[in-house]
């Protein structure tokens, strides 16, 4: 089969479009043609072997998997002997580490495909969509009616969070720059702030809970209109150096709070086959529509991370394999 392969890290130059062995299918297994794949930041990172800090478990002097892409969407094309849930030729999406490549083996990380979705709209969901589900409703505790603030609400996760944190019936405020104002706002924001014109830590709202995906803003101005009891979620931060990378924001946001009575709290996404049923239900019942900025063919997978690395998608990309 025809994967996306790198021997080194580096640039997007490095990528290569290659024929490698199928996945073999394990008795607990689902093998699935991929037909549409997504990118998410971490692949840059896994690309480039930035922050070094993360090459402990990447590799240390070239990267241990070949393979990239976690979000797919496809078509079984066969099952484990153990697998009862699925059968060839159900539409399903999931993530597996090289989902950039016509097929991939996974276990318990795929679900049934929403009919009304496209491929491309769903492999929009995965790494995103549970991020913004797990930081809004797990590590924010959103509660109905409370003001929750997305500073970075245009791009993969943003756009998903502000989805759902109205579906949790919270007061959503989004913070992205002019081109997107619209678009958030049609997702369903309460309020928009357009960072360009306006600086959302000077406003007289107070939230209880503000999902940070942009990084963008210091503790201290964040807790000018962060409630006493309020808790900020770090999602994402900028690049920052090549030694430790975006975690220099995290480690400078929790010392920072250590004395505050708000609370910070950083995570990284899981995968579980739970929270991404709750998804493929939000997605059935048209309460989250994904948003896809440009779409590649997967032998432009370069061109597609280059976009990504310039950090202004407008929400997902997409690849169709
Ligand atoms: N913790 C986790 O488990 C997890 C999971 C997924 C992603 N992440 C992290 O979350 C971050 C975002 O991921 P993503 O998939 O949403 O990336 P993305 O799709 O590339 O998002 C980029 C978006 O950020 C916006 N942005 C850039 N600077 C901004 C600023 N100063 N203020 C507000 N918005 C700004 C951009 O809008 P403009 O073009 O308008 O500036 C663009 O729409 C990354 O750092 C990623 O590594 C973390």
């Amino acid at each position: 089969m025809r994967a996306v392969v790198r021997d080194s890290y580096g640039s997007p130059d490095v990528l290569e479009l290659r024929e490698i062995e199928k996945p073999d299918l394990a008795d607990d297994g689902v093998l699935v043609r991929v037909r549409a794949a997504s990118v998410n930041p971490a692949e840059w990172y896994s690309l480039t072997g930035t922050p070094y800090v993360g090459r402990v478990q990447m590799g240390l002097f070239k990267p241990k998997q070949q393979e990239l892409g976690v979000d797919f969407a496809g078509t079984v094309e066969a099952v484990g002997r153990d697998v009862t849930q699925f059968r060839p030729g159900d539409e399903v999406f999931g993530g597996r580490t090289g989902a950039f490549a016509e097929y991939v083996c996974v276990r318990n990380t795929v679900v049934q495909k929403p009919a009304s979705l496209t491929f491309e709209q769903a492999a929009a969901v995965p790494v995103a969509a549970l991020t913004a589900l797990q930081g809004l409703r797990d590590k924010g505790q959103l509660q109905p009616g409370q003001r929750v603030l997305i500073n970075g609400a245009s791009g993969g996760v943003g756009t998903f969070a502000v989805q759902i944190a109205k579906v949790l019936g919270a007061d959503v405020t989004g913070v992205c720059s002019t081109r997107n104002v619209d678009l958030v706002r049609s997702l369903g924001a309460d309020h928009v702030i357009d960072y360009t014109r306006e600086d959302f830590t000077r406003s007289d709202r107070r939230y209880d809970l503000m999902l940070d995906i942009a990084g963008s803003r210091s503790w201290s101005a964040c807790t000018r209109v962060l409630s006493p009891q309020a808790t900020l979620v770090i999602v994402g931060a900028p690049k920052g150096n090549r030694l430790i990378g975006p975690l220099s924001h995290v480690v400078k946001l929790r010392l920072a709070a250590l004395r505050s009575s708000r609370k910070v709290v950083f995570f990284i996404a899981k995968f579980n086959q739970p929270d991404m049923e709750v998804l493929r239900e939000l997605l059935e019942a048209g309460k989250v529509t994904p948003v896809i900025d440009r779409r590649y063919e997967l032998s432009d997978i370069a061109d597609a991370l280059r976009y990504m690395g310039e950090g202004h998608a407008q929400a997902k990309i997409v690849i169709t394999v």
